[in-house]
């Protein structure tokens, strides 16, 4: 199968995630529907994804299994889609000398700053998956953002740099499509190019257990096959932490 995006510019739409899994039997795996603005963004946990239309990247790759797409992928390695995803979009800020990591499980950062969000929605069927859509909200040239939001940066701000999203967007989609290969050849290799890239790994850090609302301090040691996130507290137990039940103090 040929593994080259297919990148088609919206003007407007209310999400690219949205559009792609109304448009999913008619989409080729690796289409690409990329948006110069969004009207109804969506980010984790049910938030909006608030942008400046024409100033970032807001796309969505559509990723298919079976005969047509990549080869088939039991749900429980679910998990590979997002460290393919995060460990593409660090690979190419790399190649424009932007240094960042990743904020388990997919967030993407710049020291203590968040320049990307990742939104990915899988279709299961039984117990592999059918097709996967991957959003990404990556902030290119913004340079303010509305006070709602914690921490943002942009590549802009970090380089200086003002960038054309066009011409940005191809070279993106080909480090993310090169990770996502290696979940066919290379699992092991990505998982390990994947927690090297992790914001935090090894530092004593201070976290939330989301459980009971209480603070500790640990360091992070990886992650496990399913993605859960392993943690070692200070008095040297090991806890495993699933999406939403640990939150990071910055
Ligand atoms: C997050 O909350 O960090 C995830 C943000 C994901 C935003 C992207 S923008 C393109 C795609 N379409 C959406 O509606 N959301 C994702």
């Amino acid at each position: 199968m040929k593994y080259q995006a297919k990148i088609k510019w919206l003007e407007e739409v209310d999400s690219t995630n949205t559009q792609a899994l109304r448009e999913i039997d008619a989409l080729d795996s690796l289409t690409v529907l990329s948006a110069f603005s969004q009207t109804a963004g969506r980010g984790q946990r049910g938030n909006s994804w608030l942008v400046r239309p024409g100033e970032n990247l807001t796309f969505s790759i559509v990723l298919k299994f079976g005969p047509e797409g990549f080869s088939p992928l039991p749900a429980k390695r679910q998990f590979a889609i997002s460290q393919a995803t995060a460990r593409g979009i660090c690979g190419y800020l790399d190649s424009k000398g932007i240094e960042a990591s990743i904020k388990w499980p997919n967030d993407i950062y710049i020291r203590n700053r968040k320049v990307c969000g990742v939104l990915i929605e899988n279709s299961l069927q039984g117990e592999y998956l059918s097709y996967s859509i991957i959003g990404v909200g990556l902030n290119v040239n913004q340079k303010e953002f509305p006070p709602q939001l914690t921490n943002p940066t942009s590549m802009s701000i970090v380089s200086g740099i003002e960038y054309s999203v066009t011409e940005e967007l191809p070279l993106l989609c080909k480090e993310i499509v090169d990770r996502l290969r290696m979940i066919e050849d290379s699992a092991s290799a990505l998982a390990e190019e994947y927690v090297g890239k992790l914001y935090r790994l090894g530092v004593e850090s201070a976290f939330v257990d989301c459980s009971d609302g209480t603070g500790f301090e640990g360091r992070i040691l990886g992650v496990d096959e399913a993605g859960l996130l392993i943690v070692e507290t200070k008095n040297g137990e090991l806890k495993k932490f699933a999406f939403k039940e640990i939150s990071y103090v910055i």
